[in-house]
């Protein structure tokens, strides 16, 4: 099979039978825990962390020394792509990513630098050579992209919206124009994640945290075209191993059926829908990722033990389920509150396989 010593999460994502239900954590890296506030300021911000190897390594694996999770994800994050195009990325404490220069026009578009990847990105991939290697066939490593529309919205809005004005009006005025903008994000995420995969990333997922603000059809559109754009583009298998594939579309609801045909192994789950209905939605075609509410792990530990068994009941008996939040574990949460999940996980989830 692998020659890693712990490979539940690829079985799992293959749907193939399990001893128990193998667990991750959405930014399992990060302000919650006081040892990657320590790296931070040691490397100064965020970005100088991300383009740091060694100390991006470090902070990846820090939750692991923690908490007895199933996989790592590479320590980096989705805008990248968009700072390697020429939009001056940016991180002003307390309130998200911003860009010197967003997208207004088609001009703007065409303007774009189209990367050298191993020269504009290949920090990224020597950061996940360096995890791959420290890692040492413990757990596998999840490598990871930002979805086009995703993406998109950073470079169109110039950072973080609530509103999403400028791209939902691009979206309905200029369609053609936001078509060229997936197309261009998604050739370069296809790289950018096979140079990830060529350094030893074992499973992509894609984050698709934006697309469902959009109307179905232009999340067809927009969205998932250009997340299968890139799902046809990479490579599906290294050294007689699969390379999964998790698309996490947030908020995709009945969606989620449409999602289950674009060629990906498995789909995020956010907690705004049950794993069973998810379940119903996809029918046994994909497995499913998810979705205890981040909030929860503010809860009691009692809380969050429930909370544990009521999303593996939800899944219920049988393989192609894989634990985590429904979205990124926030600042404000006790480490040990974590712990308590991750064990819960180990405790309850055996009795949901028949292996
Ligand atoms: O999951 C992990 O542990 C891997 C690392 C990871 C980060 N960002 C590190 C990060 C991953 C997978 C991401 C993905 C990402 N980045 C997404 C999609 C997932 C999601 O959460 O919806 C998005 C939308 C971004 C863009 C981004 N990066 C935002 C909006 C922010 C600011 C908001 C926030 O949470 O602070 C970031 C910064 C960021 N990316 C941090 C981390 C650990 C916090 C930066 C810090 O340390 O100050």
């Amino acid at each position: 099979m692998t020659n890693l010593k712990n490979d539940l999460l690829l079985r799992a994502l293959m749907r193939r039978p399990v001893s128990r239900t193998p667990v991750w954590i959405m930014r399992q890296a990060g302000r919650y825990l006081p040892e990657y506030r320590k790296i931070r300021s040691e490397a100064g911000d965020f970005l100088s962390l991300c383009k740091n190897p060694d100390l991006a390594c470090e902070v990846t694996l820090q939750p692991l020394k923690r908490f007895k999770l199933d996989a790592a994800i590479l320590f980096s994050d989705i805008l990248t792509v968009p700072d390697a195009m020429g939009l001056g990325l940016y991180f002003k404490p307390g309130d998200g990513p911003k860009f010197k220069n967003r997208i207004r026009s088609i001009h703007d578009i065409h303007n774009l630098n189209i990367p050298d990847i191993e020269k504009d990105l290949g920090y990224v991939f020597e950061a996940a050579r360096v995890i791959h290697r420290e890692l040492n066939g413990s757990v596998p490593l999840i490598g990871f992209a930002g979805s086009p529309f995703t993406v998109g919205t950073y470079m169109v809005e110039g950072g973080s919206s609530r509103e999403f004005l400028n791209i939902k009006a691009l979206a309905k005025e200029e369609p053609n124009t936001l078509d060229l903008l997936m197309n261009v994000i998604a050739e370069t995420t296809i790289e950018y994640l096979n140079g990830q995969i060529d350094a030893g990333a074992q499973a992509i997922q894609i984050f698709d945290t934006w697309g469902a603000i959009l109307d179905d059809d232009d999340f067809r559109r927009f969205s998932m075209k250009s997340m299968q754009k890139i799902i046809d583009g990479l490579i599906r298998e290294k050294d007689g191993q699969r390379i999964p594939i998790i698309v996490f579309t947030k908020g995709a609801g009945s969606l989620l059926s449409d999602l289950a045909d674009i060629g990906c192994e498995a789909l995020g789950v956010d907690w705004s829908i049950d794993l069973d209905t998810a379940r119903k939605y996809v029918k046994d075609k994909v497995a499913l990722q998810g979705n205890l509410n981040p909030k929860t792990l503010l809860a009691s530990p009692e809380n969050i033990r429930q909370g544990v068994i009521d999303t593996l009941t939800s899944y219920g008996v049988g393989p192609g389920h894989v634990f985590n939040l429904g979205h990124g574990i926030t600042p404000d949460v006790k480490p040990e509150h974590l712990a308590v999940l991750v064990d819960a996980v180990h405790e309850f989830s055996p009795s949901f396989h028949n292996e």
